[in-house]
C-alpha cells in the first residue's frame, strides 16, 4: 500500500504521516528531511544555495542515511552525525525552499524516493508526492490549515526545542515559503486533481489520523482510546 500526504507548511504532515504508518505498520518517509539535510550540508560547506552547481556538487558527494524507527519516526544522518534535530533549525527552514526549487536537485532526490517508494508499502510526506513521486498512491491526502493555525503550530514545535518565536513573522515566513513552494516551476505544492483535501485547522492530531485510518481501513479506529497522548 502507498499512501501519499501532501500540503503546505505546518499542515501537520509529518505528525499525522508517522502516526499513519505507525497504526498501519508501513514505513514512513519524510522527503521534506531530505531537502533539510541537503540544506544544512550546504550552509556548513559555505555553498552558494542559489547556485544550482554547487549545490549539485554537494548533493552528489554528501552522505546522507535515512533510518526508519518506527514510532519515532526518521533519524537523519548527515556524514554519521545525527542532524534530525538540527535540520529543523528556524536557519534551516528560512533557506530550504531555495534548495528545494533547483530543478535538478529536484530530480536527484525525487529519483531516491522514487527508488524507496520501490521498495515496498509507505506512508510518504512532502509537497510533490501524489503528484510526482507516488502519482499510482492508493491514497492521495491533502492536509490543509490556515496560515494561523499552522503558525501556532510551529510556535508550539519550536518552543519545545526552546527555540522562542515571534508569531507574527512565524505567519510571515510560512506565507513566504508556501508562495516559493507553489510558484517554483519544477513540481510545486500542489494538491493532486485525485486528492482528498482535509481542512484540519479546527482539528486535533488524533481526529485527523482517525479520518484517515477510517478512509483507509473502511472501518471505525478507536485512536483517542488508545490512551496515548499525541
Ligand atoms: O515541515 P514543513 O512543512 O515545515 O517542511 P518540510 O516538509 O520539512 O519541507 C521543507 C521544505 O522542503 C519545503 O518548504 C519545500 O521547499 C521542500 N520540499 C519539497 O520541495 N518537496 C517535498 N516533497 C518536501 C519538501
Amino acid at each position: 500500500m502507498k499512501i501519499a500526504i501532501d500540503g503546505p507548511a505546518g499542515a501537520g504532515k509529518s505528525t499525522i504521516a508517522r502516526l499513519v504508518a505507525q497504526h498501519l505498520g508501513l514505513r514512513y518517509l519524510d522527503t521534506g528531511a531530505m531537502y533539510r539535510a541537503l540544506t544544512v550540508e550546504a550552509l556548513q560547506r559555505g555553498v552558494d544555495i542559489s547556485d544550482e552547481e554547487a549545490l549539485m556538487r554537494v548533493a552528489t558527494s554528501m552522505d546522507l542515511e535515512i533510518a526508519f524507527r518506527g514510532e519515532q519516526g526518521n533519524r537523519i544522518f548527515l556524514n554519521g552525525e545525527d542532524v534530525t534535530k538540527l535540520i529543523r533549525q528556524p536557519e534551516v527552514t528560512a533557506q530550504v525552499s531555495t534548495v528545494s526549487s533547483h530543478k535538478r536537485i529536484r530530480e536527484l532526490i525525487v529519483a531516491l524516493q522514487e527508488q524507496i517508494g520501490r521498495q515496498g508499502s509507505i506512508v510518504m510526506d512532502g509537497r510533490d508526492i501524489g503528484t510526482v513521486v507516488m502519482p499510482d498512491a492508493d491514497w492521495k491526502i491533502f492536509l490543509q490549515a490556515t496560515v494561523e493555525e499552522r503558525a501556532k503550530r510551529r510556535r508550539i514545535e519550536l518552543e519545545k526545542q526552546g527555540v522562542a518565536v515571534n508569531i507574527a513573522e512565524l505567519q510571515e515566513q510560512i506565507r513566504r515559503r508556501d508562495h516559493q513552494d507553489s510558484t517554483r516551476e519544477n513540481s510545486p505544492l500542489k494538491k493532486s486533481d485525485d486528492a482528498i483535501e482535509i481542512d484540519t485547522t479546527s482539528m486535533g492530531v488524533s481526529e485527523v489520523v482517525c479520518r484517515l485510518l477510517n478512509l483507509i481501513k473502511g472501518e471505525d479506529e478507536d485512536v483517542q482510546g488508545s490512551g496515548r497522548d499525541y
